[in-house]
C-alpha cells in the first residue's frame, strides 16, 4: 500500500518480500475493512474488485444471555459502515496494481539486514530469490515486515519501549463452504466462551471459537466444532449458523503489543512491525493502512519541499490512533471472552457491559464509531 501511495506521488520505492506472490495471495486472514480503508483503496484506483466482490455491511450483532442485538451503523454512524473483503484480496489488488505500474517488488528474498539506519545513507543487504547477495541504498526504509521481521529488531533495544498484554486464550478458526445464515457479523458471548460468525462470500463462511492457547486441533472433529458453535451462538430467536463442510482449520493467537517510538533515524515502522492487536474487531490491516497513509504523506512533503516536520511527527501521529485502536480491540476482547473459566462477578459485569452497549444510544454510538473505524487524521 505504501509503495502504491508513493508511486502515485512520483516517489520511487522497492518492495522486498520474503514470501512468494502465490503464498501471499492464498494466505487466509481477517476480512473486515473500515470505512477509511475502503475510501483510501477506492480513491487510489484500487476499487474495481473491491466494489464488485466486497460485501457492504450496515450492522453487526451481539448475542448474549439468549438474545440477539443489532448495532445499526446507518443510524449510529451515518455514511460510515464496513466492507467484508478478505485481506488476501486486498493484497492481490495491491500486487497487481504495482505490477501493472511497473513497480519493483522482489519476492522470496532472504537474509535481509539493515545498515546505517541512523546515518544519511541507509542500506539493505539481502539475497534475491536466486541466492545472489544484493545491496540496496536508499533515503528511507519502511519496516513493514511484521512482528517477526528484521526492522524492529534493528533498532537498539535501549531506544524502544515495549508495551504488551497476553490473553489466556486463542481462537479456533474455520473456513466453511456453507450458505450464510447471517449477512452481518455475529459476536457471541456465552458461558462456554466467545464465538464469532462472519461470511466471506454468499457460499463461504468464516467462524471462530474461543479455545485454549495450546488447544490440540486433533481433538476438534468437525462435528464437535459445529456443535460448540451452535451452542455458543444460540439465542431464543432460533438463529444458529448453518453447518457444512469445513475447508480449513487453524489456531489464531491473541496478543496486544506496541513498540514506541515507531521511528529510529531513517527507519519507519508500520503495521505489525510496530504493533499487534488481538483479532476481535478485525483492526490489524486497517491500522497498518492508516500508518502507511501517514508515512506516505510525510514522505510526499519531504520530497516536495524538503520539510521533515511531518516525518518527525510520524510516530506520535500514528501512536495516537494505535492506542485508541488498542483500547477498542482490548475492550472487545475482554468483554466477549471468558477469562480462565471466569468468576461470577466478571460474568455478570460482562453481561452488564453488553446490555449497556446494546441498550444505550450513547454507548452503541461509541461502539459503532470505533467498529466502522475512526476517521483518518490530517
Ligand atoms: C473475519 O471475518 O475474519 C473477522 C471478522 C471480525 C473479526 C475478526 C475476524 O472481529
Amino acid at each position: 500500500m505504501l509503495s502504491h501511495l508513493l508511486h502515485l506521488s512520483g516517489i520511487e520505492s522497492v518492495v522486498l518480500e520474503a514470501r512468494s506472490r502465490q503464498y501471499l495471495e492464498d494466505r487466509f486472514r481477517a476480512g473486515v475493512l473500515e470505512q477509511s480503508s475502503v475510501d483510501l483503496l477506492m480513491s487510489t484506483g484500487l476499487g474495481a474488485r473491491l466494489q464488485q466482490l466486497g460485501l457492504v455491511r450496515h450492522g453487526i450483532h451481539f448475542n448474549f444471555a439468549g438474545a440477539r442485538h443489532r448495532i445499526d451503523f446507518d443510524d449510529l454512524t451515518p455514511g460510515r459502515c464496513i466492507t467484508v473483503y478478505g485481506q488476501q484480496e486486498v493484497v492481490k489488488d495491491l500486487i497487481q496494481a504495482r505490477v501493472n505500474a511497473g513497480g519493483d517488488i522482489r519476492f522470496e528474498v532472504s537474509d535481509v539486514s539493515l545498515h546505517g539506519i541512523d546515518t544519511a545513507a541507509p542500506a539493505i543487504h539481502f539475497c534475491d530469490s536466486s541466492g545472489n547477495v544484493k545491496t540496496l541504498t536508499c533515503d528511507f526504509i519502511a519496516g513493514c515486515d511484521g512482528t517477526h521481521g528484521v526492522s524492529r529488531a534493528s533498532i537498539p533495544a535501549t531506544v524502544l519501549q515495549i508495551f504488551e498484554r497476553a490473553f489466556p486464550f486463542a481462537w479456533l478458526a474455520i473456513l466453511s463452504e456453507t450458505p450464510s445464515t447471517s449477512e452481518e457479523p455475529v459476536y457471541s458471548y456465552h458461558e462456554r466462551g466467545f464465538a464469532l460468525y462472519n461470511m466471506r462470500t454468499p457460499r463461504i463462511t468464516r467462524l471462530y471459537l474461543q479455545c485454549k492457547p495450546d488447544e490440540d486441533l486433533a481433538e476438534w472433529s468437525d462435528d464437535r466444532i459445529w456443535e460448540e458453535l451452535c451452542i455458543r451462538h444460540g439465542t431464543r430467536d432460533g438463529w444458529i449458523p448453518a453447518t457444512g463442510p469445513i475447508l480449513q482449520k487453524g489456531i489464531t493467537g491473541m496478543r496486544s503489543f506496541v513498540a514506541e517510538p515507531m521511528q529510529y533515524g531513517k527507519l519507519f515502522l508500520a503495521g505489525d512491525a510496530a504493533h499487534i492487536v488481538p483479532p476481535t474487531g478485525a483492526k490489524g490491516m486497517n491500522l497498518a493502512i492508516a500508518d502507511v497513509r501517514v508515512l506516505a504523506r510525510a514522505l510526499e512533503q519531504y520530497y516536495a519541499s524538503g520539510r521533515t516536520d511531518w516525518l518527525d511527527r510520524y510516530s506520535a501521529t500514528c501512536l495516537r490512533r494505535v492506542w485508541k485502536v488498542q483500547r477498542f480491540a482490548w475492550w472487545m476482547t475482554s468483554t466477549l471472552h471468558r477469562f480462565n473459566g471466569g468468576n461470577g462477578f466478571d460474568h455478570r459485569r460482562q453481561l452488564a457491559e453488553l446490555d449497556y452497549v446494546t441498550g444505550s444510544r450513547a454507548a452503541s454510538m461509541s461502539l459503532a464509531e470505533n467498529y466502522v473505524g475512526l476517521p483518518l487524521e490530517g
